[in-house]
């Protein structure tokens, strides 16, 4: 069996196995190992929106990330096609923000003069116009903002065309092994040890998801990350009562193909399982039947939950171990994994590569919380 490897990345979901598509395509001997099976956790669960727009409201660097990351998906898609045979079912039918009340309206204009001051597209839509566009949306709302740009994919067929991408270029993918922890000579990184053995590289990339701060306190580093249980359920019609995802506050409502709607997601802090709560569906559909009456008409399909890898201050972390040479991090995407895939993977590639100076990636920086740091 090969245990030498010119990089190991540790943790199959969508982070990971970007990052293992983009080290195949340089030619990297790379190893990734999954616990469980490939996109088997919160990559899995996401609807698959790309919200670049709708999910950040804020101008800063997550903003910006999420900007050009959204910007890479067409190629991508197509990539990923070509390579892995895979569709991804990138749809950019823009995505409607419901305004409920008069108050949330205003606030949604605020926003859209925010997001064309950026140079986006944004557009306030009438209760009339809504309609005309979306005729299934309850005449009770007050209007949407229409988000032209924003769309969305299948995530687990994301997630797998990356590792599968990445297997076809070379790499080594196992599953059902799980990193116990890292070996490490003279402040470098030499390898990992897993429940079947050693495994050796001078560069491992952590992308464990929220359980990348556990597995990394045997180095010292702090990196904080909780996680947010979403709950989520799908249905099934037999045509799909909306064209564009909706939102609204507490509840999205995203088409898919052939007539199937999902429909989340739920918020609970500090939650590690993964079990769906009646209340959470009940919370959901309460939302969802407001904004799209004859949503009760599909057919249930299936429910499910997984947890977001929230940071303290919202933005993921992207970099170098301060300490330990070879040692990499990419962890913390909360709710926009997803959406920041292919830039995660392009950047830490170049950062591995030495393509890209650390500074570039300043605000992302895995020991921001370094204050904190404990000593090995
Ligand atoms: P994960 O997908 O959690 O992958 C980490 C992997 O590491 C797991 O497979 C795990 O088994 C493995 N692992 C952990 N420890 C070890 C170990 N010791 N050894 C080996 N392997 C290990 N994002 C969007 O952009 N758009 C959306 O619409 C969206 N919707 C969402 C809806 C819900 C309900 C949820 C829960 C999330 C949503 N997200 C969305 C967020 C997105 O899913 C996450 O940000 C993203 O999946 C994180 O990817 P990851 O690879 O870092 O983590
Ligand atoms: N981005 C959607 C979610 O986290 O639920």
């Amino acid at each position: 069996m090969t245990t030498s490897y010119d990089v190991i990345i540790v943790g199959g979901g969508v982070i990971g196995s970007s990052i293992a598509f983009h080290l195949a395509k340089k030619k990297r001997k790379v190893l990734l190992v999954e616990k469980d099976r490939i996109g088997c956790e919160a990559s899995s669960a996401a609807a698959g929106m790309l919200g670049a727009q709708a999910e950040i409201t804020e101008a800063g660097p997550l903003y910006d990330m999420a900007q050009t990351s959204r910007s890479l998906f067409p190629a991508i898609s197509e990539e990923l096609k070509e390579c892995s045979g895979i569709d991804i079912h990138l749809v950019r039918k823009g995505l409607l923000k419901v305004a409920r009340s008069e108050d949330e309206g205003n606030e949604l204009k605020r926003l859209i003069s925010f997001y064309q001051k950026q140079g986006q597209r944004a557009e306030w839509l009438s209760i009339e116009e809504l309609i005309e566009k979306e005729p299934n949306l309850s005449r009770d709302l007050a209007g949407a903002m229409y988000l032209p740009d924003d769309g969305h994919v299948l995530a687990p067929e994301l997630t797998f065309a990356f590792a599968r991408a990445a297997s076809i270029l070379g790499v080594c993918l196992r599953e059902y092994t799980t990193t116990t922890g890292v070996i490490i000579q003279n402040d470098r990184i030499i390898g990992i040890e897993t429940n079947v053995g050693n495994f050796y590289s001078d560069t491992v990339v952590v992308t464990s998801g929220v359980w990348s701060g556990m597995l990394l306190q045997q180095t010292g580093l702090h990196l904080p990350l909780y996680p947010v249980k979403g709950e989520c359920f799908s249905l099934l019609y037999s045509a799909s009562p909306i064209t564009a995802t909706v939102i609204s506050e507490g509840c999205y409502i995203v088409p898919k193909q052939r007539g199937r709607l999902i429909v989340g997601a739920t918020m609970a802090e500090g939650q590690y399982d993964k079990k769906v709560t009646l209340k959470g569906i009940r919370d959901l559909l309460t939302i969802s039947e407001t904004i799209l009456p004859n949503i009760v008409e599909g057919e249930w399909e299936k429910a499910w939950a997984g947890l977001r890898p929230q940071t303290p201050d919202g933005l993921p972390y992207m970099g170098k171990h301060p300490e330990i040479e070879g040692l990499f991090i990419a962890a913390g995407h909360f709710r926009n994994g997803i959406l920041l895939s292919p830039i995660t993977g392009r950047w830490m590639t170049e950062l591995i590569e030495g393509e890209r100076q650390e500074e570039t990636l300043q605000p992302f920086r895995v020991d921001r919380y370094s204050k904190t740091l404990i000593t090995r």
